[in-house]
Order: structure tokens, then sequence, then C-alpha cells
């Protein structure tokens, strides 16, 4: 069984949805889990938000997401060792794809240089999913949501979204990919499969 989970993918693909429907499968079988997400909702979640909403400065906004995680990691640690699976919606996966987009042009190699910035600081998950949607069917999702980021602009989620595929390509063992076209029920049904399987 898996203890540390987390998903991913561009906004509006289903992510949060699927990881709410596996925490709740899971509950309901009778684990101990818990769903928890990124940026969080503490004091240092709400300056990430405002980054974003603001349009920070890129590094500050990078930086932002950082300091979020690494407090936060404190808490997932915790509940890892207390056995508890733990099922976190977006993690530094997150901040490769996204962020490496905003540094493209002020970073050389920006997943390399934000992966060894977080390499001492985090747990590595032990299974990823990726949630993979057509960027147009993504935004399709999310047109009608109140407050639209800067993020979500389509040329943007592409380059988010190369950035994932190209993750997952590296970690082949630990990304498991999730066509997001499908229903939830199905995705949830697989995810448990992949979570509770040695
Ligand atoms: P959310 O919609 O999943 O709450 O995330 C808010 C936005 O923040 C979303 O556009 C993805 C973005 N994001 C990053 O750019 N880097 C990160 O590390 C995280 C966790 C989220």
């Amino acid at each position: 069984m898996k203890r540390f989970v987390t998903f991913e993918g561009i906004d509006g693909s289903g992510k949060s949805t699927i990881s709410k429907g596996v925490y709740e499968k899971l509950k309901k079988e009778g684990y101990d889990a818990i769903l928890t997400f990124e940026p969080t909702d503490t004091e240092l979640g709400k300056i990430v938000k405002k980054c974003i909403e603001e349009n920070y400065d890129p590094v500050v906004t990078t930086f932002a997401f950082i300091a979020d995680r690494i407090q936060h990691v404190g808490e997932i640690k915790k509940w890892v060792k207390d056995n508890k699976i733990v099922l976190c919606d977006r993690y530094a996966d997150s901040t490769y794809a996204y962020q490496a987009v905003q540094l493209e042009d002020i970073i050389e190699n920006p997943i390399k240089w934000l992966k060894e910035l977080h390499d001492r600081f985090i747990i590595k998950p032990e299974l990823t999913f990726l949630c993979v949607l057509d960027v147009d069917k993504a935004l399709g999702r999310i047109k009608n949501r109140e407050k639209l980021v800067s993020f979500e602009r389509k040329e943007f989620l592409e380059k988010v979204q190369k950035n994932y595929l190209h993750l997952a390509s590296l970690e082949r063992e630990r990304f498991v990919m999730i066509d997001a076209s499908k229903s939830v029920n199905k995705i949830v049904d697989e995810c448990m499969v992949k979570i509770l399987e040695r």
C-alpha cells in the first residue's frame, strides 16, 4: 500500500474531483486516509494565492510556493509516520511544471534548478497520478469559475502540460498517467488499485 500519493495536472484536469473521490472511497473501505492540498489554507498559502492573483514577480511566487510546501511537509511526515494514507492535491511537481514556465526567460534549465532547491527539504511521493486532458477541454471545464488566474491561459497551460509529461518520462515508476477524459468513477477505481497494490 502507498502512504504518500500526489495528484497532478493542469487547471481543469479534474484532479481535485478525482483526489476527493479517491479519499472518500478509501474512507468508506475503512482506510485511515487524509486529503490535503497545496497551496495550503495556512497564512503561507494565503501569501501564495496573493502572489498568483496579483501577478507578483515569478521568483517571489516560486519561493512562496516552496515556503508553503516546506511547512506542509512537516505535517505530511507526521501523517505518514502515523500510518495514514496521505493524498495530496498538488505538490512539488506543480512547482516544477508551472514555475518552470514562469521562469523560462529568467533561469537556465528551470526544472533542474527547482528540483535542486527542493531536494533537501521535501519527501518524495511514492505515487503520482498525472491527470492528462486536452488544454481546450480543461479550459472549457473551468471557464465559469469566478476568478480565473493568469496561469489559466491556453499557451501557458500547453507549456505546463508539456513539462508534466517530461517529468513523468523521467520517473516512469512513480508517475501513473490518467486519461482525465474518462468518467470520474472509472478513474477513482484505477487509482484505488494502484494505491492499494504492494
Ligand atoms: P489550485 O487551483 O489547484 O488550488 O492551484 C492554484 C494555482 O496555483 C493553479 O493555477 C496551479 C498553481 N500552482 C503553481 O503554479 N505552483 C505550485 O506549486 C502549486 C501547488 C500550484
